[in-house]
């Protein structure tokens, strides 16, 4: 049997660590969608047509050490308005949430789009400050140089680009339960969401 909870929300909003804590929690496949929209993002950077990036991604692509870096966070989103790339993803995404046991999918339109049928949908959320500060701590912690005023900018772009973008826009679906991170630390946040998926498991006759 299926069970698809989708987590949907801005940059650096914790949709990662809720995605993963839940996946392990209730040992579920996880898939962040982001990174599929990051690999062609850096295969545009290197002068390849974004369609054709789409069309040829492989699991291997998804393990490239250079994703997670903010010029590639920018070029996923360019890439990312673009209705025939986001064409070309969504079957693999479909068969992915569809998967026996279930699946956890993160991203900006999981809910909305790609599996408007899920039993779970979170939308999480913070303060663009907030998210700037943690992606600024990610970055680095991980060796980058750059500044909290840099990364609050490319944060703010993205969130731009993202909600007003003609296809697939992110914005929380209707039934989707909403969880704001501004004031919560990752524990509380991770056993609110928890829990949500409980009840929602509960109704759904899903033994966990
Ligand atoms: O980790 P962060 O929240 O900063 O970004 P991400 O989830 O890795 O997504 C990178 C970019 O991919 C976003 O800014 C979106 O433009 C795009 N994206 C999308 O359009 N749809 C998705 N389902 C996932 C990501």
């Amino acid at each position: 049997m299926s069970f698809t909870i989708a987590i949907d929300g801005p940059a650096a909003a914790g949709k990662g660590t809720i995605s993963r804590a839940i996946s392990t929690h209730f040992n579920l496949a996880h898939l962040d969608t982001g990174l599929l929209y990051r690999v062609i993002g850096a295969k545009m950077l290197a002068g390849e047509a974004p369609l054709a990036a789409a069309q040829t991604l492989t699991a291997t692509d998804l393990e490239r050490s250079d994703l997670r870096s903010a010029g590639v966070a920018q070029a996923a989103s360019k890439v990312a308005v673009l209705p025939e790339v986001r064409a070309a993803l969504t079957d693999f995404q479909r068969a992915f949430a569809q998967r026996a046991g279930g699946a956890v999918l993160d991203g900006r339109d999981i809910g909305t789009v790609i599996c408007p049928e899920a039993e779970v949908k979170l939308f999480v959320t913070a303060s663009a400050e907030v998210r700037a500060k943690r992606r600024f701590l990610e970055l680095t912690q991980k060796g980058t140089v750059t500044t909290l005023e840099e990364v609050l900018a490319d944060v703010r772009q993205r969130d731009e680009r993202d909600m007003n973008r003609i296809e697939a826009p992110l914005k929380p679906a209707d039934d989707a339960v909403r969880i704001d991170t501004s004031e919560l630390n990752v524990e509380d946040a991770i056993r609110y969401a928890i829990s949500v998926v409980v009840e929602k498991r509960k109704s759904a006759n899903v033994l966990t």
